[in-house]
């Protein structure tokens, strides 16, 4: 194995999250890992913030392209968010020869083909399990568990915020406002919660998870997408009494026509597990064609959840750096699944 000295762009939720577990489960994870983790630089805008809450080895810098020169980082972890300088980041790192682990869906949803192609050409992993469900984790699953399977579908609640706020407003009655800046509030909302409310983060994630199952690259262009904005508190009353919750459910299928993907909100029967989702909890059923139906739940969102994810592709990578370069998962750049057709 081998040790990893972590730069970590961004302190906010995911990454102090990151932060917190790797130093608080730091000889289980050196164990596990086969190597010790530690962080060794973070950048942030404020630094002053920041320096209180690291330890006094770790060096705070407010230049991001502190992470890309230091030669002795050999992961990135990026955490901010947004498309730019997540990218540029991302890109520069790439180019160094350091591996990153992403928790950013909305830039690999938009640029991943870029950087997947950029980090297959230099031999460096993009690890991006924090990207889609927060703590569960999906890819691993999609890559290693399900790998005997042809996939035909992937379904669920891939929101957090959404999901919090449905469950919520159910429960309490309180105003969708309200609920929403609570959901900011904990941590689950992205920095612009339209990406949440209007489906377009559900679609992000979709997108990541079709790319996997289907093998071929990501496409924002073919979702549709419908939101939980235009609903009412009334809308989810008249649902219970006729037995159905309302769920922002993401969809993606492998048909005879192409590749389905759908974000809406769906009336989803109280009896099936999908129904019974609380809260800020995710949920996703695959369908393949030997393992049948398999479902994968766990929080969705927040601070360790998702920390909780990085942390497992840091402890990959510091198994797997050493591994020939063809042995390393990869995300599909090209349309390399015959029998996907386009679109
Ligand atoms: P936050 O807003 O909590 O944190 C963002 C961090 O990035 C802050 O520390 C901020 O610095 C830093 N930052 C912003 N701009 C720059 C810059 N130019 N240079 C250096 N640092 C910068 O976001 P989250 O942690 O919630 O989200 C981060 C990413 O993780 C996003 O891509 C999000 O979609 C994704 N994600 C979030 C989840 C969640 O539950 N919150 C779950 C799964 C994924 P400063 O502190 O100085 O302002
Ligand atoms: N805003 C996202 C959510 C964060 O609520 O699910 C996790 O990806």
């Amino acid at each position: 194995a081998t040790p990893i000295k972590v730069g970590l762009a961004g302190f906010g939720n995911v990454g102090s999250g990151t932060y917190s577990i790797l130093k608080r489960n730091h000889s289980l994870i050196t164990q596990r890992a086969g190597a010790p983790i530690t962080v060794k630089r973070v950048a942030v805008r404020n630094v002053d913030r920041v320096r209180k809450l690291v330890d006094e080895d770790v060096a705070v810098s407010s230049d991001w392209h502190d992470l890309v020169t230091d030669p002795e980082i050999n992961v990135v972890v990026e955490a901010i968010g947004g498309i730019e300088p997540a990218r540029s980041l991302i890109l520069a790192a790439i180019d160094a020869g350091k591996h990153v682990v992403t928790a950013n869906k909305a830039l690999l949803a938009e640029h991943g083909n870029e950087i997947f192609k950029a980090a297959e050409e230099k031999g460096v992993n993009v690890a991006l399990e924090a990207a889609v469900a927060g703590s569960i984790p999906i890819v691993k699953a999609l890559r290693e568990g399900l790998a005997a399977n042809r996939v035909s579908s992937i379904a669920g609640i891939i929101n957090g915020t959404c999901n919090f706020i449905l469950s919520t407003m159910r429960d309490t009655g309180r105003s969708f406002d309200d609920v929403l800046a609570e959901a900011q509030r904990l941590g689950y909302a992205e920095a612009d919660p339209t990406f949440d409310i209007e489906g377009i983060d559900s679609a992000h994630k979709l997108v990541l998870l079709s790319s996997i199952a289907f093998g071929v690259p990501v496409n924002m262009d073919k979702v549709h997408i419908e939101g939980i904005s235009r609903l009412e508190a009334k809308d989810i009353k008249f649902a219970e009494e006729l037995g159905y919750r309302i769920k922002l459910l993401g969809i993606t299928k492998y048909t005879d026509y192409g590749i389905e993907l759908r974000v809406h909100p769906a009336l989803v029967p109280m009896r099936r597990l999908l129904a019974n989702v609380e809260g800020a909890m995710n949920a996703v059923v695959v369908k393949g064609d030997a393992a049948e139906s398999s479902l994968y739940y766990g929080k969705g969102a927040g601070s360790e959840p998702t920390g909780s994810a990085v942390v497992a592709d840091l402890i990959d990578i510091a198994r797997t750096a050493d591994a020939n370069v063809s042995e390393r998962p990869k995300m599909p750049t090209t349309q390399h699944n015959p029998g996907a057709k386009d679109f």
